[in-house]
């Protein structure tokens, strides 16, 4: 079976936007995190971003304590970041590259025009104990980098496979192309996982054309149908007290 992550950036997002620079709000991500465990996700996935937008070092401690299946931290290859993520010791780190400006991760991080970084930060995790998945368009020279960077994953973006996912031959397109860069990754001994974009709509699709896929990591959608399975609990339960 593939395993699934849940990145929990978004709860964290709702509670910035209410309680940012307060110790406490709601909702809690970790709490979240907890909850996406007992109803049998793999993982938890968390973006400490440079810029704090959602989720802040506080819960990244706080999940590797909590949590009991596996920490992703996911993060910039930054030194003030990956200072944090070697004393927080998550699992695994997936490196993404970050721009301020961007509302998510937009495109995967060039492994190849950073490969001697990578190196050194793929050194500095894996003598902590630590694994390392590179965030990485579905390309033949990125996964080649991938491979000689050290790491011992790479996630596959497929935010093009989404966002083409209506249009048939784009989408045959992409598919092709994460299979191809799945099953170099994969004979070059690398494991693989995918995500971004991905719902109940695509994720069956990927899933019989890409197979070997180690693990999905999965927010965005995930966040919105716990809204929307979620909101009619919520009302029902303060009008029960209004009565
Ligand atoms: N994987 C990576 C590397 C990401 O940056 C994100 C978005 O934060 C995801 C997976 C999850 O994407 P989505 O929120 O679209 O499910």
């Amino acid at each position: 079976m593939t395993k699934l992550g849940v990145n929990i950036d978004h709860v964290a997002t709702v509670r910035q936007a209410r309680y940012r620079g307060r110790d406490t709000g709601e909702p809690d991500p970790v709490e979240a995190a907890l909850a996406c465990e007992s109803a049998g996700a793999h993982g938890i996935t968390a973006h400490l971003r440079e810029d704090r937008r959602h989720v802040i070092d506080r819960d990244m401690y706080s999940l590797r304590e909590k949590i009991t299946t596996r920490l992703n931290f996911e993060m910039a290859n930054v030194p003030e970041i990956v200072a944090i993520a070697l004393d927080v010791k998550p699992d695994i780190v997936c490196i993404v590259p970050e721009r301020r400006e961007e509302l998510t991760t937009e495109g995967g991080l060039n492994a190849v025009g950073n490969l001697s970084a990578l190196k050194e930060t793929c050194t500095k995790m894996s003598d902590t104990g630590i694994e390392v998945s590179l965030f990485i368009d579905p390309d033949e020279s990125q996964v080649n980098s991938a491979a000689e960077s050290g790491a011992g994953f790479i996630e596959l973006h497929t935010g093009t496979y989404a966002e083409e996912f209506t249009n048939t031959d784009a989408r045959e397109a992409e598919l092709t192309r994460l299979a191809a860069a799945a099953k170099q990754a994969q004979d070059a001994g690398l494991q693989v996982n995918a995500g971004h974009g991905l719902n109940l709509q695509n994720v069956p699709i990927l899933l019989k054309r890409v197979p070997g896929l180690v693990e999905l990591n999965i927010g965005h959608t995930l966040i919105s149908r716990a809204v929307m399975i979620g909101i009619e609990a919520a009302v029902k339960e303060m009008l029960a007290l209004l009565d």
